[in-house]
């Protein structure tokens, strides 16, 4: 039996997890299998609870487990702690533990929301993006790091960036093989014109293209050019690859042209362990009143499916349910517009349940 971990975590990741913990088990039930599902805590409310982010029994089941979907953590609540203390140290340890090096992070303008978008519809029409993001290190978790007095009056800071050729080389093969279920292209970031590390990128990233994937349209850019090119010509993007810090920029930057964060799925994947969690944050603001997007959650319980599963059939009901309900012309606030159906977090999932 599948064994999944659900961490709903803080703020909206609890409404979120909820609903769409409830069409998981529809999905199983229609496809006849059995999810064992089991529950912990990470970020604020294990702070709360435990005193730190994340503890060594949540990361054990999280090891046992063959997929964990998460929430959001973090709130204003626990903003002032320590720097190892707060809730998205818990996150970032849960993904070094499991070691799930590949974030895929898909960015689609629906149809039906394209007027959503802050830029104009024929520019962000058909764009169907998949960013892949390094992360499990570059500067995120390159040594040495920390903060020194120099002398009476300053302070030094600093984090390191650094890749070896093996971490950049198996990202970077998850980011052709994705290519190659898709439209066959990989646009690669870097920085090589200024940082060693991203030499080292490149040329790796080049080798393996050359040894095992030359069918696959391989291009480099530098990422400030990545970024310019990214709103203005979406369209011609597939896969964008990334190290951990360029992705992270990279791919908010990819879901604000869909027009909402509140749709974003993610996978993040490796050779074992697997997270399922929505871009999004834990939007302390609208927690608890009912009226979060649950979608983004839904789209990485599908993507679960997908990638964890193997069951695909059941990713794709779960994503078409969602474009029916959109295309029906319901709206939670945060992509609502006039004339539209406004509708709370849990109608929004018996909506989608319905359409199964
Ligand atoms: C993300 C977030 C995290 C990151 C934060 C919360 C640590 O921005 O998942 O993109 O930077 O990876
Ligand atoms: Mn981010």
């Amino acid at each position: 039996m599948p064994r999944i971990l659900v961490i709903p975590g803080d703020g909206i990741g609890i409404e979120v997890t909820e609903v769409s913990v409830s069409i998981l088990k529809a999905v199983g039930e229609k496809n006849g299998v059995e999810f064992t599902l089991e529950r912990e805590l990470l970020g604020g409310c294990a702070i709360d609870e435990h005193g730190v982010p994340l503890t060594k029994e949540t990361i054990e089941k999280a090891k046992q487990s063959d997929a964990v979907l998460l929430g959001a953590v973090g709130g204003p609540k626990w903003e002032n702690l320590d720097h190892h203390l707060k809730p998205e140290r818990g996150l970032l340890e849960l993904r070094k533990q499991l070691d799930t090096y590949a974030n895929l992070r898909p960015a689609i303008v629906y149809g039906a929301l394209a007027d959503a978008s802050t830029l104009k519809r024929e520019v962000v029409e058909g764009v169907d993006i998949m960013v892949v993001r390094e992360l499990t290190s570059g500067i995120y978790f390159g040594h040495p790091r920390g903060t020194e007095r120099i002398n009476d009056l300053e302070n030094k800071a600093f984090n390191t960036l650094n890749y070896t050729t093996s971490e950049i080389e198996r990202v970077a093969k998850t980011a052709f093989e994705i290519a190659r279920k898709r439209k066959n292209k990989v646009t690669s970031i870097d920085k090589s014109n200024v940082l060693e590390s991203m030499v080292l990128w490149r040329d790796t990233v080049t080798e393996i293209h050359k040894r095992e994937f030359s069918d696959v349209a391989l291009e480099h850019l530098y990422v400030d050019n990545a970024a310019m090119q990214l709103i203005r010509r979406p369209a011609d993007f597939d896969v964008m690859l990334a190290g951990n810090m360029f992705g992270d920029i990279i791919s908010d930057e990819a879901a604000q042209l869909t027009g909402s964060l509140g749709m974003l799925p993610s996978a993040s994947i490796g050779n074992k362990g697997a997270i399922y969690e929505p871009v999004h944050g834990s939007a302390p603001d609208i927690a608890g009143k009912g009226i979060a997007n649950p979608i983004a959650s839904i789209l990485s319980m599908a993507m679960m499916m997908r990638y964890s599963f193997d069951m695909d059939g059941a990713a794709a009901q779960v994503e078409e349910a969602v474009t029916k309900v959109l295309d029906k012309g319901c709206r939670t606030s945060d992509i609502y517009e006039e004339g539209k159906t406004r509708v709370g977090t849990e109608e929004m999932g018996s909506l989608i349940l319905n359409e199964l």
